[in-house]
């Protein structure tokens, strides 16, 4: 089997798009979708990776959540591994889950940073709302660190699953939160947040 999916031109980013659109209705889901996605863009950068591949995993990784909830993380291997995309990406794509609905374990730098940043990404986007300028513009990592420390604010946000993933990178938790700001800026405005400002 050839897997050269750096150079391949296999499917893209608009494929991966059509395909979360086929499979996903809710606006918080495309949200979230994309939020990853700018997120995996940045440190795919940042990392000299392969900022395509990155982000396209960031926007799949979630694919079978609308539909499947029961079998999630499963089910979108199938559907990829159906569609022709690289095993390499599905893979990382079913190792967001490790643990709750998958037993792959990150173990590549792309999958370690997915699973560093799916939850984290909600609780950015979280703090940024209740702000005045409901904005990720001007949030400072600061402010994700109060209300990280207060459980009851977004309680939904699995915390051990962020600091595990940051364990993984061998980065230290503020680091992860500043770079995720910084990816979520890039897509500020798709995904909601850029404010009024
Ligand atoms: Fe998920
Ligand atoms: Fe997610």
């Amino acid at each position: 089997m050839e897997r050269e999916q750096q150079t391949t031109p296999g499917p893209g980013r608009e494929q991966a798009l059509e395909l979360f659109l086929r499979y996903n209705q809710s606006e918080s889901l495309l949200k979230h979708a994309l939020a990853v996605e700018g997120v995996m863009r940045y440190f795919a950068r940042q990392r000299q990776q392969d900022e395509e591949q990155w982000g396209i995993v960031g926007l799949l990784h979630d694919l079978d959540y609308e539909q499947f909830p029961e079998q999630h993380c499963l089910k979108a291997g199938e559907i990829l591994r159906e569609e022709g995309w690289p095993e390499e990406m599905i893979r990382a794509v079913v190792s967001h889950g490790w643990g709750i609905c998958s037993e792959v374990e990150p173990l590549s730098e792309l999958e370690q940073v997915l699973y560093a940043v799916d939850e984290l990404t909600g609780l950015v986007a979280t703090t940024a709302l209740v702000r005045p300028s409901r904005s990720v513009m001007d949030l400072k990592p600061k402010s994700v660190k109060k209300k990280w420390k207060d459980r009851r604010f977004a309680a939904g946000v699995d915390r051990s699953i962020i600091e595990r993933g940051a364990a993984m990178l061998g980065v230290e938790l503020g680091e992860l939160i500043a770079d995720t700001i910084m990816g979520m800026r890039e897509v500020a405005e798709e995904i909601g947040l850029k404010g009024e400002a």
